[in-house]
């Protein structure tokens, strides 16, 4: 059971404001005339995407996928599973993956791998945050928010056991 006394402030609602700026301005230069797929992975995802798509000035559609990797804890299972497809055809589209955290980069080249497979035009990835500490599988990000620290952090759609993913700033979680 984690406590909100035990959490710390890491990077505020404006840094991560300021971040989204910064990220939709690249996105909207380097998809100027293109119709890109936005793909979000559920759920740890659904805040920055809604952030980062409202700054983004560009005809594009939205779909989904849901993977499982953790469990409910703070552990990785090392094994992924497509919980949900995304709806949308992939072939011949330029996909852009919205993610909240590439940690081992386990569940992230999985989905890159699977996505592969279908075709897709182009293939990138938006990351909110990179613990590149504990990286196990090397994962190419295009666009980054913010390199974080080897610990647990939750808030802005990161969560622990499902909570604090409500929290508007983004915390790490004291032992
Ligand atoms: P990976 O496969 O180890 O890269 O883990 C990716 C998934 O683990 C992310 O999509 C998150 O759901 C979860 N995760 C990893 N680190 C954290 C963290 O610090 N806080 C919250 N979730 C995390
Ligand atoms: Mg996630």
């Amino acid at each position: 059971m984690v406590f909100q006394s035990q959490l710390r402030i890491l990077i505020s609602r404006g840094q991560i404001a300021e971040a989204v700026d910064r990220l939709a301005r690249e996105i909207n230069r380097d998809y100027k005339g293109k119709q890109p797929l936005i793909i979000g992975v559920l759920k740890g995802s659904f805040v920055f995407m809604a952030d980062l798509i409202r700054q983004l000035d560009l005809p594009l559609e939205l779909d989904f996928v849901r993977l499982a990797s953790y469990g409910s804890g703070r552990e990785s299972s090392g094994k992924v599973r497509v919980i949900q497809r995304p709806r949308s055809p992939i072939g011949g589209r330029d996909v852009l993956v919205v993610e909240d955290i590439v940690d081992t980069g386990i569940t992230i080249s999985f989905l890159l791998g699977y996505l592969k497979r279908k075709r897709p035009a182009s293939l990138k990835l938006c990351v909110l945050t990179d613990k590149p500490s504990r990286r196990r599988v090397a994962v190419p990000i295009d666009y980054l928010g913010f390199t974080v620290p080897d610990k647990f952090i939750v808030g802005c759609g990161l969560d622990c056991g499902e909570k604090f993913r409500n929290l508007p700033d983004i915390y790490v979680i004291e032992d």
